[in-house]
């Protein structure tokens, strides 16, 4: 399976913090927005990812990130010339995904949960249809809604006025091959954007749309506003604190799940020597000597 990480998109909401810089490059507590998604699809043991970004914010990740070796995957890069929707990413995506399956998270999504790896994992092994997850919101008009009859989902509507149902779709979607095909087929929506909404609606009319909810114990953060995007930092900052393990530490992930070598754990405990996360990746090097 393939990853692709959307981070593109405007961050009208966090102005004037995302002026002149990608929504999914602040920091959440202490790393960058970008990283949280990307240890989920490592979790999920994806080693190929596709990380599409604007025009003046692609470099950055770039820098960042680089061709992934640092971290045993491979990433690539491709511009989104305007926030055209969620689904156009299949269409970006279209010779990365190739003939395999796709895993589609996008760049300002937080997941917290004790098993989430092994959900993601299980995911990871889908041979037809899409997987979704989602969880129940207090404000479902924000969110794409899954509307459930018989414990079934019947159809998912993108933010409705008077929703019926709090039961959010998260962004974190996984695809057969099928999705490049769909992708094609769906026409923009009023508000001009081709429409996730649109394709996981087509996966449903086929009967083949799975959705995993989140239970109680798991987190899903919003970091799309000033408010949740300092509540996010905070709650992180807490769960680190109080549990002494890192969330979304990505070397700390390569590392576990045997993507990169002790080596490469050292080299990024030093490139982070002045920081408490530098600590961390150090004492792990050195718990695990
Ligand atoms: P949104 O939060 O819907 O949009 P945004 O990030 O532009 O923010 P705002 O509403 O404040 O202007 O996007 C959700 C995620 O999807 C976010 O990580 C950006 C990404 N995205 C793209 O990369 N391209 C797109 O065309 C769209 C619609 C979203």
């Amino acid at each position: 399976m393939k990853g692709i990480i959307l981070a593109g998109g405007t961050g009208s909401r966090l102005f004037p913090a995302t002026l002149s810089c990608s929504k999914q490059m602040l920091p959440i507590y202490d790393k960058p927005m970008i990283y949280y998604p990307l240890s989920v699809l490592m979790l999920a043991g994806i080693r190929d990812i596709l990380i599409i970004s604007t025009p003046r914010d692609i470099g950055a990740f770039k820098d960042l990130l680089r061709d992934g070796g640092d971290l045993g995957i491979n990433l690539t890069y491709k511009i989104q010339e305007s926030p055209k929707g969620i689904g156009q990413a299949f269409l970006l995506g279209e010779e990365f995904i190739g003939k395999d399956s796709v895993c589609l998270i996008l760049g300002d999504n937080i997941f917290y949960g004790n098993s989430l790896s092994k959900m993601v994992q299980t995911s990871a092994k889908l041979k037809r249809g899409c997987e979704l997850y989602a969880t129940e919101v207090p404000d479902p008009q924000n969110f794409g809604v899954a509307f459930e009859r018989n414990g079934q989902v019947y159809k998912i509507e993108e933010k409705p006025k008077n929703p019926g149902s709090n039961l959010a779709v998260t962004g974190l979607y996984f695809y057969d091959n099928d999705v490049v095909q769909i992708a094609k087929t769906i026409t923009p929506s009023a508000r001009g954007e081709l429409e996730i909404t649109s394709i996981n609606n087509k996966y449903i009319e086929k009967g083949c749309c799975k959705i995993n909810k989140l239970g109680r114990g798991f987190a899903w953060l919003d970091t799309g506003t000033h408010e949740g995007l300092f509540e996010a930092s905070q709650f992180i900052h807490s769960v680190q604190r109080m549990t002494g393990t890192y969330i979304a530490c990505i070397e700390e992930v390569a590392y576990r799940i045997g993507f990169i070598g002790k080596d490469k754990l050292l080299q990024a405990a030093e490139r982070c020597k002045n920081t408490d996360y530098g600590a961390y990746l150090k004492g792990l090097y050195e718990q695990e000597i």
